[in-house]
């Protein structure tokens, strides 16, 4: 019997109602937020490794505080999509902003509800094609280390990255996806290959920067990358499975390739809750989201100067004009001791804060009153100084018309990211240690804040941000 539209929508409410119930956590949520032994791969969080990770309880927790089934998240910073995925299980719509294209690839992919029976038998076209491509190079008479006909990448450097039998091998498979499986299930496997080609590159594993190898260690590695490929295929099929049965299906995420100190393509006050880590510092001296992506890309078909541009690009990466107008005072006190040290510092990381602002006021446009925003932010030190940008963010939310609600922290118990950095790029030569981070709950109030003089026809670089008096 046909329902009618009011009975459809309570029907759908309680089907998320449902999905709430079978996805919460029986048991209370601990006190603290380190989740130390927590498995942080279940779902498709374990498709890719990507730096800085948020942990996913910390997003579930996030969203279950402050965010309501039938809202609007938006992560800005969305990296590999953790709180995208999150907010799915949930049973929230998702936007996810990034300026890095592999980082979109994997959000996208990871918030994808593929059906997990034609996964299933993709892979079995995918193994019969690899066969029979395999054979016809046999059948050429190719040795392991000839090209031959095979399409491998032709980027900078890649002899000094890939082993010459690696690269036969990758481009095989590449082939082997391209020509068996269709088009709208390419990237689940594209995801394998990623991680195929990072594991079996000659980069030094366990790093995010690109470190080669030692000579000697070159000399006797032979990686297995079919075997590697196969291996992630078939966990990623697994936590698919778990996330194709417990995420609503009703919600939509989008994921945009934008840039955050510039305008989204999104209405004002569409969104109800914010869940982010935004990046530590600029990438050149903190984590090199581009470096840590490149290879892949390059395999996948994106230009050397795309995949180098990337950490230019994040923030912080170029020289700009400074908010003239409005300053932190945490800031401004913390780059007066920076500059005590060296004035260059300084306006390194004053240009990082000034391109968060930046990014911040787009934030608040597209947040409704009222909205709670949540971000993950580390204290990093610059030549000794230690920068508390969980209180800098507090300030430059105020100027916003935000107001601070509570500030939770956590230890960083395992090895997510560098917690030694390296912004020399020299191997072994490390900054800073970082081993808390701080959960900053913020809300934007009914009351007006307002930017003026957006020079340049919006460009928001140029933007002078005035503080107002919140009613
Ligand atoms: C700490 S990571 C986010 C990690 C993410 N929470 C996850 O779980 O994978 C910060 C992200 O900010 C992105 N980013 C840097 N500058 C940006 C900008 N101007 N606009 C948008 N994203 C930017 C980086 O590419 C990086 O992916």
């Amino acid at each position: 019997m046909g329902q009618t539209r009011s009975g459809m929508q309570g029907t759908r409410r309680l089907l998320k109602h449902q999905l709430m119930l079978a996805y919460e956590v029986p048991t209370a949520e601990p006190e603290e937020w380190d989740y130390a032994t927590a498995n942080t791969k279940t779902h498709t969080h374990g498709y890719h490794t990507y730096p800085a990770m948020m942990i996913p309880q910390v997003a579930r927790r996030l969203i279950r505080l402050y965010g309501e089934p039938g809202q609007t998240l938006l992560d800005p910073f969305c990296g590999s999509g953790t709180s995208l995925v999150e907010a799915r299980l949930a049973g929230l719509h998702a936007y996810g902003v990034d300026i890095n294209p592999f980082a979109i690839f994997l959000a996208r992919t990871k918030t994808t509800l593929y059906n997990p029976e034609r996964i299933r038998l993709c892979m079995r076209q995918l193994e019969a094609g690899l066969n029979s491509t395999l054979v016809a190079k046999q059948s050429e008479g190719a040795q392991p280390h000839q090209k031959t006909n095979l399409e491998v990448p032709q980027f900078f450097n890649i002899d000094y990255w890939f082993l010459p039998q690696v690269q036969i091998q990758l481009a095989v498979l590449r082939k082997a996806i391209h020509t068996t499986v269709p088009p709208e299930l390419r990237d689940f496997f594209w995801v394998a290959f990623a991680h195929t080609v990072r594991e079996c590159s000659n980069v030094r594993k366990g790093e995010y920067k690109l470190f080669r190898m030692l000579q000697e260690s070159l000399e006797s590695y032979q990686p297995d990358v079919v075997g590697t490929f196969w291996t992630k295929v078939v966990s990623n099929l697994q936590g698919l499975v778990e996330f194709y049965e417990q995420a609503d299906p009703t919600t939509r995420v989008e994921v945009l390739h934008a840039d955050m100190r510039q305008r989204l393509p999104l209405e004002d006050a569409c969104i109800d809750l914010v869940v982010t880590s935004p990046p530590y510092g600029d990438s050149q001296t903190t984590v090199a989201y581009g470096q840590f992506s490149r290879l892949a890309l390059q395999w996948m078909g994106f230009s050397d100067d795309d995949a180098k541009r990337i950490d230019r690009e994040a923030l912080g990466g170029r020289p700009r004009p400074s908010h003239t107008s409005y300053r932190s005072a945490t800031l401004s006190a913390t780059l007066k001791m920076i500059a005590e040290h060296d004035v260059r510092r300084a306006r390194q990381v004053q240009q990082f804060y000034d391109d968060f602002t930046d990014c911040f006021g787009e934030i608040a446009r597209v947040c409704r009153p009222g909205a709670y925003g949540c971000f993950v932010v580390g204290n990093r030190t610059v030549k000794q100084v230690r920068i508390p940008t969980d209180q800098i963010l507090r300030e430059i939310a105020e100027c916003f018309g935000w107001h601070h609600q509570v500030t939770y922290h956590r230890r960083i118990p395992n090895k997510r990211m560098p917690l030694r950095n390296s912004p020399s790029n020299i191997p072994g030569v490390v900054g800073d240690t970082m081993t808390e981070e701080h959960i900053v709950v913020l809300r934007k109030s009914g009351g007006r804040s307002r930017s003026f003089r957006s020079a340049s026809n919006g460009d928001s670089r140029l933007r002078h941000i005035f503080c107002e008096e919140l009613p």
